[in-house]
This record gives C-alpha cells, structure tokens and sequence, in this order.
C-alpha cells in the first residue's frame, strides 16, 4: 500500500550530506561508478523489443519479477530501514506480480534472495532499484503502444502520486546523509555494479535470443 503524506514522513526528512573533504556524496559516487553498466543495461533493455508485442512485454515482466522478486528482503531489513527511514514502503514486486496477472501469465516462483556482501553493499543494490524508477517513465510510455497502464499492466512502470522525482531526490539525500567511510562508500558501490551485473544476467536468461 502506498503511505500517505501523514502515514510516512520519515522519507521526507531532509538530511545534510556528510561527507569527508574532498570525497563526493555517496549518490555521486554511485552513479560515476555505474555509469557505463547502466549504459549497457539501457542498451540491452531496449535491444531486447519489450514493447514488440505482448509475448516479449510478458518477458521483460519475468525479469522484473526476478530482479524485484530477489531484492524484496531488503526493503523490509531492520537495519536498512534504520539507515533509509521509510523504506519499506517501496518496493515494487507486489505491483510486478500484479502486472503478470493482469496479462493473464502464471507468476513464476518467488526467485531466492540476493545476499548482498555487506549492510553497505546493500546500500548500491538498493541504489540500482531505485534509480531505475527514473529510466521507468521512458519505459512506461512505451508501453501504451501495446495496451498498458497504470491500472492494467504497467503498474509497476507508473509514477508515484507524489510524482516520479520526489522519492528518488528523498532517497537520494537520506544515502548522503549517511556517515561512511572510504571505503563503506566502496562496498556500497560494489554492490551496486553487482546489481546491474544481476540485471543483466537475469535478461539474457529471460528474453529469447533474437
Ligand atoms: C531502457 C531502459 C532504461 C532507460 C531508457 C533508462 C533511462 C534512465 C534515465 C534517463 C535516467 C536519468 C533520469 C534523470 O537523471 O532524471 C536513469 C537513471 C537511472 N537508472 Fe535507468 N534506464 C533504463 C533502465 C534501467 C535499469 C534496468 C536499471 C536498474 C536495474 C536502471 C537504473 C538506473 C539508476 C540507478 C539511475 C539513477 C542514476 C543517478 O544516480 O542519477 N535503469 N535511467
């Protein structure tokens, strides 16, 4: 269930970036250290047709599922929630799950859980899921081409009420507001390169080769 305003503050709360001299915000930092791999992930999304036809869209689903299904436990991590106050009103597998069933498919299995390196690589697996809520609103509109919408299909694809930006620029400075070392900020960038790494192990499985 989405929070309202009132039911979850805490992602609201604005947090002063904390960082040592000369060291660039964690967000910063995670982003120059995925660049190319989301560059190659954006390639290989769109090189694989997902809004070809309703068979490769229901594709392009399982490797949402997949991806979601095996990072859910993150969101619901004691820790983390300490770390990220009001994440664990994120997630989006529910709405994937629930994208598969309005297009008439079986749910696959609930994939196994990742386990991320250390509560900090987390941080950069959380980092990934995120952040492709903002390459999500290119890939929402496409898929009105076949049919889907926020109600039916591409629940987990539509913005938020709040509208798209509003929770990744939240999310964004409760990661900077964070007081990590060197090389916390290290792991945490590992673990982000491992979750595009996942991604796009994950879609050359799902999608058939062309
Ligand atoms: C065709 C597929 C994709 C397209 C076209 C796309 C496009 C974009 C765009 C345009 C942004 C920047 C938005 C902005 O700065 O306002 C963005 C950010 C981001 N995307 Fe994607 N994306 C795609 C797939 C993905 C996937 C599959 C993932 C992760 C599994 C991902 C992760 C991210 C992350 C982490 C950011 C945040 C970068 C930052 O730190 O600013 N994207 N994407």
């Amino acid at each position: 269930m989405r929070p309202s305003d009132q039911e979850a503050p805490a992602m609201r709360a604005v947090t002063m970036p904390v960082t040592s001299p000369g060291q660039l915000p964690l967000s910063k930092q995670l982003k120059a250290g995925t660049r190319r791999d989301h560059d190659s992930v954006d390639t290989l999304v769109m090189q694989s047709r997902p809004f070809d036809s309703l068979e490769r869209y229901g594709c392009f689903l399982r490797l949402q599922h997949r991806f979601h299904g095996s990072i859910g436990a993150l969101y619901d991590d004691t820790e983390l929630n300490r770390l990220l106050p009001g994440l664990s009103e994120l997630p989006r597998f529910d709405a994937v799950c629930a994208d598969i069933t309005d297009l008439g498919l079986p749910l696959p299995p609930t994939p196994s859980a990742i386990a991320p390196t250390s509560i900090y690589a987390a941080l950069g697996w959380l980092y990934c899921s995120e952040g492709s809520n903002l390459g999500a609103a290119f890939l929402f509109k496409h898929t009105r081409q076949i049919g889907m919408s926020a109600e039916k299909g591409a629940r987990h694809l539509a913005a938020h009420p709040d509208g798209r930006g509003l929770h990744w620029h939240q999310f964004v400075a409760l990661l900077d507001g964070l007081a990590l070392s060197e090389s916390q900020c290290e792991e945490a960038v590992s673990g982000a390169v491992a979750a595009f790494d996942c991604y796009r192990e994950a879609l050359r499985d799902v999608f058939p080769a062309t």
